[in-house]
């Protein structure tokens, strides 16, 4: 018998979506120019048009936030700043059903997560960093720490308001003031924590949020009143933004793609691993830039735990974002979707064996059925690059040092995963993976007290935690 769930989907009557958006400039909702579209990736409906910002709209912004920054956040002490961003914490949480509501709607996620992941961790960034302005003096980040000024900030749509409180949460705390442009799919929910700013009464300027696209983060990264940029997205844009402000007094972080290995030893649980497995790769539709991409399993296991992988995700459930029932929602975009496809059909050009449980997929909007491939070598293109997309690529060891060598394997060094009963093992792999951030026996466990952040391709610099709140601070005089 077949257990079967009636549909449970959370009512979409909390959001009030406008049909047309401007930026947030100067404490001011303002007209903007050249909308675009912003669509539900689940059914193609059509959300809302944004504005995209030009040079003109990024200039207003960088002039509001350099005169915000002068005039009254500076001259703050940190603990009138604190009690901004406890301010914003708490008004977050209180609207936490509408923002997770927007989310999924704008994004494509499912509301379990966006409700029991984005959302109160949004919060919690904000708790977190409001608890450091006054302490900023006595942390050890030197003496008297100095804002840099205006930060440009620019951010993706895997994450689409978390990513944003990683970034402002921060850059508020250490008294800076901020120009941030969300993506062009996922903005919504950046001009729903504007009126946030405006319900905390924020002062004017210190948050400016301008929509666009590349172009218009280009003339952030660009613009000489920018201090800093801080920077989530793809390796190749940020490498342009690397390469746009060389020989600038300009600081950065940059958080960029990951290919994480997950490495799991013959005496892993292996049920407990098999979830974990899961977890790493499919939530968020495996749009994670810390996703463990790659599952290095050791030979004795190897068939078992593909059994055991196959049966538990024949019971992932993909569909309507917005049912709470669903694991796994809409892809975000038709182009990440395209891309999602073209590298999976490489993998089977390239004799790796393609596996996805039976899915219903709606014809509407944009699906992939969660993959596994297996026979994975290192030389497959499906083992080096990152696909961003519900994945899953499987390659065997058979000594522990071989799944080191296949694990560090990669231009990249984000995330890592280690799965074994031994503490000694499990001590012993972490200090060989060359990635930012090592788990073990679990995944995908964020904390706005760990930093975060990669070696080689996967960036510079760490956010969150003191690591974080040093990159938006310099020495003090
Ligand atoms: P992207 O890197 O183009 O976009 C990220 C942000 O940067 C967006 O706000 C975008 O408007 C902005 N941007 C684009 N070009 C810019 C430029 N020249 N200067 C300044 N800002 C610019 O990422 P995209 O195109 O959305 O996704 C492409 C691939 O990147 C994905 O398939 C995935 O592999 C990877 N990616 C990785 C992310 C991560 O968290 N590591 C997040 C998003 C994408
Ligand atoms: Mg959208």
């Amino acid at each position: 018998m077949t257990f079967e769930y009636a549909p449970a989907p959370e009512s979409r009557s909390i959001v009030d979506i406008k049909a047309k958006y401007g930026h947030f400039i100067d404490g001011k909702f303002v007209t903007g120019k050249n909308h675009f579209a912003t669509i539900n990736p689940a059914t193609e409906e059509v959300l809302s048009q944004l504005a995209l910002g030009g040079a003109s709209d990024v200039d207003k912004a960088v002039a509001a936030a350099q005169k915000a920054y002068t005039k009254t956040w500076s001259k703050l002490s940190g603990k009138e700043r604190g009690k901004y961003l406890y301010r914003i914490a708490r008004i977050l949480q209180e609207r936490a059903r509408e923002f997770a509501v927007l989310e999924t709607l704008d994004n494509g996620k499912p509301i379990r997560e966006t409700r029991d992941i984005d959302i109160p961790l949004v919060a919690a960034h904000f708790f977190y960093h409001a608890g450091w302005a006054d302490k900023l003096d006595y942390a050890g980040l030197g003496k008297s720490p100095q804002p840099h000024g205006v930060a440009g900030q620019i951010i993706p749509w895997n994450f689409p308001l978390l990513m944003l409180a990683w970034k402002v949460a921060p850059a508020l705390a250490t008294g800076n003031t901020v120009v941030l442009k969300p993506a062009e799919t996922t903005s919504l929910t950046a001009l729903l924590f504007a009126q946030v700013c405006q319900e905390a009464e924020l002062p004017d300027g210190v948050v400016n949020i301008v929509t666009g696209d590349g172009s218009t983060g280009s003339a952030i990264v660009k613009h000489p009143g920018i201090h800093k940029i801080a920077f989530t997205g793809s390796t190749e844009v940020g490498k342009k933004i690397a390469r746009a402000i060389a020989g600038t007094e300009k600081k950065a972080t940059l958080e960029l793609g990951g290919k994480g290995a997950n490495v799991v030893f013959d005496d892993a649980p292996i049920d407990e691993a098999v979830e974990g497995i899961v977890n790493g790769i499919f939530f968020n539709q495996g749009h994670v830039c810390c996703a463990g991409s790659r599952l290095i399993l050791q030979e004795g296991i190897a068939d078992e735990f593909i059994e055991k992988l196959k049966v538990r995700m024949s019971k992932i459930r993909v569909g309507d974002p917005l049912d709470k029932n669903t694991d796994l929602g809409a892809i975000n975009s038709r182009e990440q979707l395209l891309k999602i496809q073209e590298l999976a059909g490489v993998g089977d050009s390239e004799g790796a064996e393609r596996w996805s449980p039976a899915c219903n997929l709606s014809a509407k909007g944009f699906w992939f059925a969660p993959t596994i491939f297996t026979g994975v070598t290192q030389a497959h293109r499906i083992a080096r690059e990152e696909i961003f997309g519900p994945v899953l690529s499987i390659l065997t060891f058979r000594t522990p040092q071989e799944a080191i060598e296949k694990a560090n394997n990669t231009p990249f060094g984000l995330s890592a995963g280690v799965w074994s009963e031994k503490g000694s093992r499990i001590l012993w792999a972490t200090q060989q993976l060359r990635a930012g951030v090592v788990w073990a026996n679990t995944f995908n466990k964020f904390d706005p007290a760990s930093p975060f952040g990669g070696y080689k391709e996967s960036g510079w610099g760490r956010e969150g935690g003191k690591h974080g709140l040093s990159a938006y601070l310099k020495e003090g005089k």
